[in-house]
């Protein structure tokens, strides 16, 4: 374990000082593990220091994924090139960390700071759901995710990628939560308005950093047309795992009358009304969509390609052929109930405006 601080520069750029190194573990004759940052076995240019992130048998055999077989003499106390600029706009995403892979994984794993407003919500017994960062002290996320819970019991976690180690580049941070707001016409049964708010107490709200973003909100009466969407989260039972990542999945958000006609034919029947509340994508059947998710967000590219938040998921309801069904809580209605609890309390919601 060692421990990390997060540094603004005057450039507006972060830098990432590792502090305090403890125990290595060894991985050879003068060699140990240590996180790619901290190896010196890399490249200078034009003043620039490059990690060496590619792996060698020796770094598999020994070493955590995240991290190098380094000599004793190379390692360095704190990182020298982690030197990251950061986006300002909400939506936006660095794509700088495509070697942060366990050796056999696919592409069905998020990257580290791919969807840099995924926040992890964990309850009293341990993680429940995905959310999604909308403003620096507010996180959406499904309301039948969080009812069992009160705000106490609640926290949530931003800038997680591996949820088993703490080995990522830049730390996530943790905060509690000062307000549960379920949507006041929430109802499980039938399952309507399946929509949560939850805010972060005034003197704490998420630093953003490059791994930790905002995401936009869809303008009003955004027709969505088949754009190819994405859905990302974590899955409840990769918490008992070595790697704890979260999953992703591409995904097509189907016109409405398309929508409720597959829908009819599925498990909700003839009576089943898919109005303005819902949102409906399909795609290929990816196992981890059908399982026990809790709540995960649907983010589409809008206007610049920066990235909205579509819907939550409310239930998968077809998982039974080779192309799976799922319904989502249209974030586009309920704008106006989310501006007004922010604007209630004082809360700037430009940053989340695309
Ligand atoms: C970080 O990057 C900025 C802009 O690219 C550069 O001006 C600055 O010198 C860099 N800082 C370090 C410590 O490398
Ligand atoms: C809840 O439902 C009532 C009755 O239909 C409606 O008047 C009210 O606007 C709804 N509340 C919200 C926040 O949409
Ligand atoms: C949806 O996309 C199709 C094909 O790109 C286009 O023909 C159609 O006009 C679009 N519909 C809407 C409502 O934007
Ligand atoms: C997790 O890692 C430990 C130590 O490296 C190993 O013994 C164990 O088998 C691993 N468990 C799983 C489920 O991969
Ligand atoms: C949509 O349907 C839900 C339940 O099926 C209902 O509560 C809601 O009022 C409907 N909304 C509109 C805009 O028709």
């Amino acid at each position: 374990m060692f421990l990390f601080a997060l540094l603004m520069l005057s450039t507006g750029c972060y830098q990432v000082v590792h502090g305090d190194v403890a125990n290595y573990k060894s991985c050879g004759t003068d060699k140990q593990c240590v996180p790619y940052e901290l190896c010196g076995e890399g490249l200078w240019l034009d003043g620039q220091f490059y990690a060496d992130r590619s792996r060698t048998l020796l770094d598999e055999q020994h070493c955590h994924y995240m991290e190098k077989c380094c000599g004793v003499q190379q390692t360095l106390a704190t990182a020298k090139s982690l030197n990251y600029s950061t986006t300002s706009s909400c939506g936006e995403c660095l794509d700088e960390w495509l070697h942060l892979r366990p050796l056999g994984y696919k592409q069905l794993e998020s990257k580290f700071a791919e969807f840099p407003w995924l926040v992890a919500i964990y309850g009293s017994h341990g993680y429940l759901c995905s959310g999604a960062l909308i403003a620096t002290l507010a996180v959406l996320t499904a309301a039948h995710c969080v009812q069992e819970e009160s705000r106490e019991t609640l926290h949530l976690v931003a800038g997680e990628w591996d949820a088993a180690v703490q080995l990522e580049p830049l730390p996530h941070q943790t905060r509690n939560v000062a307000e549960l707001l379920l949507h006041p016409n929430y109802t499980q049964q039938p399952a309507a308005h399946n929509l949560a708010l939850l805010l972060l107490p005034q003197e704490q709200p998420f630093e953003l950093a490059p791994h930790i973003q905002l995401i936009c909100m869809p303008p009003p009466h955004y027709s969505y047309n088949y754009s190819q969407c994405y859905v990302a989260g974590w899955r409840r039972q990769d918490f008992a795992c070595n790697v704890t990542l979260p999953q992703r999945a591409p995904l097509y958000v189907l016109p409405r009358d398309q929508c409720a006609a597959k829908l009819r034919l599925a498990i909700l029947g003839r009576r089943f009304a898919l109005n303005d509340t819902l949102l409906c994508a399909g795609g290929d059947k990816l196992q981890f969509l059908c399982h026990d998710l809790g709540a995960i967000p649907l983010m589409c590219p809008g206007k610049h390609e920066r990235f909205m938040l579509a819907g939550l998921m409310a239930r998968a309801v077809r998982c039974d052929g080779p192309q799976m069904l799922s319904i989502y809580s249209n974030i586009q209605y309920y704008r106006p109930w989310i501006d007004q609890k922010l604007r209630e309390r004082d809360l700037d919601i430009r940053p989340y405006m695309l």
